[in-house]
Formats: C-alpha cells, structure tokens, sequence
C-alpha cells in the first residue's frame, strides 16, 4: 500500500514537472527583448563604439560562451520548436546568441517571403502574394512597401531577423520552391533582392538573403552537387547575391543545403570567404540552412560560417572544443566568426527605430490593401482575343468553375507558409464584385465534366480556375536519408511530402480535362491560373480565348481578381520568366539526382542563343490598352568603361484605357569576342499613362553592368566594342526597338 502511494506521489510530481517545463518553455515561453539595454553600456554612443564593444565582449567570453554564439538554441531545446510547429500551428521565436552574463540581446528569425511567420499569438498576419507574382509586377517600389510591412509586424512580434528575400535563380519551371523568388534573370532577381532587403533594414530587422548558393531544385536539396564553371557562378548564379550585398548591406545570408562544386555550400570556403568576404566585402554574418545544412561543423568553421541554425548540432560545444585540443582549429577561429556576427548585430540591437512597434499594426487596412494592390499588379494576361474586360454590367449570369475555384490557396505549406486572418477565395471575389451589380454567379466545383459543360454553355460569363496548390509544389520535407536514397535511385523512395518539384509542367490531367470540355463552350472564357511559376499550355492555349495568370495571390487574391477581369484594374503584369513551347526546349532538370550541371544559358538566353520559339517570353504581358513605343534615342553612343548609357524611348498609351507599361531595356552583345548572350535585361521602369497619353522614358546601364568575366584573368572585363541596345515591351525581338553604342 506504502509503495503504491509513493508511485502514485511519484507519478504525480513527474507530470508536474513535466507539465510545467512544457507550459513555460514550450507553450508560453519567454520572449525576450531585442534592443540592447543601452544603461548597461553607457560608453556606446557611435558604429564605432558598437564595433569596440563587440571586440570587448568577445575577449570577455569563456570558450563555452563564444561556441554558444555559433548557433541558435541549444539542441537540448528542440521540443519547443517540434511540438509548437507540429501540434500548436505556430512558429516559436528562436533566440540565438543570448548571453544574458554580458547583456547580449539575442537575434530571432522569422521566415517571410509571403508575409511575416514567427509568432506567440496565433493571429494572422497580412498575406502577400507569392514572391513569383511581385517579380510579375516589375515593380520594385511596391515590393519596398510590401517588406517594410513584413518588416514591421515581424517587430511587433519579437523578430528582428527576415529570413527573405528568397533570390534562387528560376533555372526550370518545375523547380518546387519557384514561388518564392523573382523569376528567371539576375538582373531582376538583384533588383528586387535589393528593394526588400532595404526595405527590411530600414525597420532594424536584419535581412538574410537566401539561399547561397545555387539552390534551384527542391527534392535532391539536401544531397545535390551543383556544377558549373567558374564563369556561369559568377554571371549568372551570383550576381544578385552580390547586389544585395553591395547595393543592398544585407545584414547577413543564408546558405543553402546542396554542394556546390562538391562542397556543401556551408562548407565551401570559396563560396563563402574568398567571393563574398574578401571580394565583394561583405561584413555580415552566414547562417546556415536550417537542420541539414552544416555536416563536418571544422569545414564549416574554417569555410566562415558564422551561426548553425537552428540548433548546435556540428558547432555542438563538445565536437569545437575537441577540435580546438585536437589542433584542427584554433580559437581564435571561433572569435573572429563571433566578431563578425556580434558587430553586425549589435549594430542593430543599438540603432534607433523609426517608429514604435506593437500588435495593432498587424494585418491593418493599409497593409491589406497593399496586398491587394500586388495582387492587382502581379496578375499577367498571356491571352486575350476579345474576351476581358467582361463588361460591368447587371443582369447577367457567370460560372465560376474548378476544383480549387473556392480554394483558400495562398501557396506553398512549408517555411514560406504564413498564417493570414482570412483569405478571398477567386469565388468570392467574384461573388463580391458581383453583389453589388446584382448578378447571379454560380460556382462549379469541376465534380462533373458534363455538368459544367452544360452549365458553361447556359451561362453569359464563364470564369475557369485550373492550377496547384501546395500538394503540388513547395518546399519537400524528407528525411536525409530519403533524399539521398532518392538521389542515388534518381526516383523518389519512400513516401512523397507534400510540395516538391514537379515531375512535369502540365496541369493536373482533371484540369486539363475541363479546359478541353469547356473550350467553345462560350465565347467569353477564360482560364485563370494559380500557381507559382511556368506550365505547359501547349495542349490547349490555342483552344481558349483568354488566359490570365493570377498566381498564389495573398489573403485579398479573390478581389484584385475580380478587379482585373472586369477592368477596374488593367493588367500590368509581365512574365518573370520564359515560358518554352515545349519542355525539352528547357535546360535538362531532374528532381532526384547526385549530381547536375548548370550551363552558362538558360530562360530566354537560351531561347536567344538557340533561335528557340517561345510560347510566351520573359517580360511579356497583355494590357487592356496597347502601347506604342517609337523614337528609340541613344544619348551616349560612345563612351567610356566607366561610364553610363543613357537612352530615351518615348511610350505612347494609344488604346483607350489608362493602364501603366514595364518599359524594358535590354544590352545585346553581337560584337563580343567570347561566347555571350544575344541579349541580357539591364533597365526596366513601370509607366503610367492614360488614355492617349505619350511619355518619354529614360532608362540607363553602367558600362561596368555590361562585363563578363574572363576566369582566366579571374576579372571582370568590359569589352571595348559597339554594343546593341533593345528597349520595350518585352525580350521578344519583335516587340523591341533597337539602337547602339560603343565603348572605347
Ligand atoms: C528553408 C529555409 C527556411 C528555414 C527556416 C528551411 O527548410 O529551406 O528557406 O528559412 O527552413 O524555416
């Protein structure tokens, strides 16, 4: 009897204790400040003070104490981040590099391509469109605004470090992970890497670009060895890292899980100190992909990554010291990697804010209609033969019809995943718009082939929603072990995670179905596709009037498509990337391999360099007007390698819509002495223009922007010979006027 009262006893002060630790430290645990205490360090007035103090406090540090600033939590601590991510629908706040001995204030990250994640409270935060669709816009000031918004709800939720932009280069279509970045060119990529990591900073929430490098396919990510030459890096793959770096001071970058030349990026000291340090000057601090991205914690150290995230798993205290006595690594190593990451991050733990930060700015009116307004924007019309705008008004009947035609489908369901307060399905955008004028608008769920058809053939308006949701493509959560299994097979084995790349560019064989049965069906159809990068319409574009890409579109999508289909808004938006006719027509991509190389063409270089027919090209778009450009005027045929071409090019708006035009200029390279592009993107501007309005636009490239690099010399080089200059509407040769220069 004895006994089982001391059981019972026992058992009952196990679950308390069980159930205390997992209230405090996992449910609610403590959040603690970002800003450092500044009346603790009184003598700290200036970014030199900041740099001294770092110095200070890293000579004050027991060995223990620098180790601990190598990674996030202690792995000891994983259960809060398991169970809150698994059972309680919320990210955690992560605390990395807290030492409250010698007041360090801790840095916590927060994913955010779409909109800000990490937080305490489950409430939803404003919901962007995908990455992908804000590259469609070309806008560069808009996607200013949309991160300074992701910037300030992260601050109002205890984060002060983005884990976006995301600037992986689109090499291929079914890349799983496409709607997170920008498109195909690097160009583009550099300049929008550029506009969200200032505008991240600007909040003191540290930027992390990521991730560096060559991360352009999802299910291998973990295993794969990207090859390429030295020349196809440093042209293609890397120059928007090194804008954001440069022109951008990003804070820090993230690097990526698969190798690069062998050598896994966080391990690859040519990618990470020899380029980005003691090249481009880059003074941040590296944090790794998180969980599998760091493997042999001595390479790393001796490669220059700063902090393994989230947990210390190869920098684990034991393994660094045993490296330390084992004479593999010094601790002065150690030091100058937590030197790096404390300057750069007390910098903004001491900068002033610009403003104040709390919940009620989350999700707020003006942040919701911001997103409505990238939605708007991002939204490319590849089709229209006399179809849109449909007409405002009364009495009229419309089907809205697709499996995913009342979907809340904001993307994919991995780290890029943000919890939004609602979303506007394309129903009931449509249904909204639609109240107001009295109209009847049914919804068809695509159950039935020939129900549909019937109801398509009946109705004045038939709107089709056809593409994937985060089942189909996004981040692809399995184990190392079945990854590299899979790579080694080249097929996948074991179960298949949701998201992933796609094995092929079409749609779903139930969508493409539809889109044959309904084709003819009604003289004003059109398909809407959501969806986060290219597909192949090769089976039935030519069958349906209209086709409007609409993307993954953010908590107020439904509405900004409304808004464009009845013509409130003219379509804008222009590809991020080339679409192929066929997909042979792309560079070779598999899902599941050890090892592929990365040529030095791809996206519409390829297509240029091959003399390849596109179905749709890069920078493409339809407006509800149509623009005319004419009066191409170089105003610096010749000049020199440090200087600026400047052309004027002037716009007309000759329909009889305002509407606003990405105006695109393009360097061709015909004269060059090496294997170069036909053409490269190196200007882009958004016009606005009413109704018969014209405009002269301005646009320019640094003669420096116009080098290649020569790996032989190991430079860059600008080669002295006239240049082609492309200016408008899109890379299609016949939609550009063409003018020259010479540099000398
Ligand atoms: C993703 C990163 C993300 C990190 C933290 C990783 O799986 O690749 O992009 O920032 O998780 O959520």
């Amino acid at each position: 009897m004895k006994l089982l009262k001391f059981i019972a006893y026992g058992l009952g002060v196990l679950v308390l204790a069980v159930g205390s630790f997992l209230y405090f430290t996992v449910y609610d645990y403590t959040m603690y400040p970002l800003k450092a205490d500044k009346s603790k360090f009184p003598n700290v007035h200036t970014e030199a003070d900041v740099e001294q103090l770092a110095e200070e406090l890293v000579a004050q540090m027991t060995l223990d104490e620098k180790i601990e600033q190598l990674y996030g939590e202690p792995l000891s601590n994983a259960a809060k981040l398991g169970i809150n991510l698994l059972y309680l629908d919320r990210f955690p706040h992560i605390y990395a590099g807290r030492n409250e001995r010698l007041n360090i204030p801790p840095f916590v990250l927060s994913d955010g391509p779409r909109g800000a994640r990490v937080s305490k409270e489950r409430r939803g935060m404003t919901n962007f469109p995908v990455a992908m669709s804000r590259g469609a816009s070309w806008d560069v000031d808009l996607e200013s605004r949309i991160n300074e918004v992701i910037a300030i709800e992260m601050r109002a939720n205890g984060v002060n470090y983005a884990a976006t932009p995301c600037i992986n280069l689109l090499r291929h279509p079914g890349w799983g992970r496409a709607q997170e970045t920008y498109g195909e060119d690097p160009w583009l990529l550099g300049e929008f890497g550029v506009a969200a990591t200032l505008a991240i900073q600007k909040h003191n929430v540290m930027a992390c670009p990521k991730h560096f490098a060559l991360n352009s396919i999802e299910n291998s990510r973990f295993v794969i060895d990207v090859q390429l030459d030295e020349r196809t890096l440093r042209e293609v793959y890397l120059p928007h890292f090194k804008k954001v770096v440069q022109e951008g001071n990003a804070a820090s970058l993230m690097t990526a899980y698969n190798k690069v030349q062998g050598e896994y990026s966080s391990e690859n000291r040519h990618l990470l100190t020899e380029i980005l340090r003691d090249e481009w000057g880059f003074e941040g601090f590296l944090t790794s992909d998180w969980f599998f991205a760091v493997y042999d914690g001595i390479a790393s150290v001796k490669a220059g990554l700063n902090v393994e995230m989230p947990f210390g798993q190869a920098y684990d205290n034991k393994i660094m010291k045993q490296a330390i006595s084992d004479g593999q690594i010094q601790e002065s190593d150690i030091e100058s990697l937590v030197l790096g990451t404390l300057k750069t991050r007390l910098k903004y733990a001491f900068a002033e804010d610009p403003m104040e930060y709390n919940q009620s700015l989350i999700a707020n009116p003006e942040s919701v209609a911001l997103s409505r307004e990238a939605a708007e924007k991002g939204m490319v019309l590849l089709k229209n033969e006399g179809v849109l705008p449909f007409s405002h008004s009364g009495n009229k009947t419309i089907a809205v019809i697709g499996a995913l035609a009342d979907v809340e489908n904001t993307g994919d369901h991995g780290s890029s995943n943000s919890a939004s307060p609602y979303v506007v399905t394309p129903y009931a955008g449509i249904n909204n718009y639609h109240f107001k004028l009295g109209n009847e608008v049914t919804l068809d769920n695509a159950s039935d082939l020939v129900a549909s058809k019937s109801l398509a053939e009946k109705v004045d308006e038939v709107i089709l929603i056809v593409g994937y949701t985060y089942v189909d493509e996004g981040e692809f959560l399995v184990s190392t072990g079945a990854a590299t299994e899979s790579a080694k097979q080249g097929k996948l084995v074991g179960p298949k995670s949701d998201g992933g790349d796609r094995l092929n560019l079409k749609l779903r064989p139930e969508d493409e179905a539809m889109i044959q049965a309904l084709a003819g069906s009604n003289k004003n159809l059109v398909v809407v596709y959501v969806g986060g990068s290219g597909i192949d319409m090769s089976a039935w574009d030519k069958n349906v009037p209209a086709i409007l890409f609409a993307w993954y579109s953010g908590m107020e999508g439904g509405n900004a498509l409304a808004s464009v289909l009845y013509g409130d808004v003219n379509p804008s938006g222009k590809l991020p990337f080339s679409i192929a006719r066929k997909e042979s027509d792309y560079p070779y991509f598999t899902p599941y391999a050890e090892e592929i190389t990365y040529g030095y063409y791809h996206g519409y270089t390829l297509f240029d360099k091959k003399n390849i027919e596109v179905a749709y090209p890069f920078g493409f778009g339809l407006s509800y007007t149509q623009y005319n450009y004419s009066e191409l005027n170089v105003l610096t045929p010749e000049l020199a390698e440090d200087g600026t071409v400047k052309v004027q090019v002037t716009v007309s708006n000759t329909g009889d819509m305002a509407g606003e035009e990405v105006v695109q200029l393009y360097a061709g390279f015909a004269n060059s002495s090496v294997d170069r592009p036909v053409k490269l993107l190196r200007d882009f501007t958004r016009v606005a223009l009413q109704a018969g309005e014209s405009t002269v636009v301005t646009l320019d490239v640094a003669a420096k922007d116009l080098a290649w690099y020569n790996p032989e010399a190991k430079q860059w080089q600008v080669e002295k010979m006239p240049y082609e200059v492309y200016v408008g509407a899109s890379s299609d040769k016949n939609q550009l006027l063409l003018g020259s220069f010479t540099i000398e």
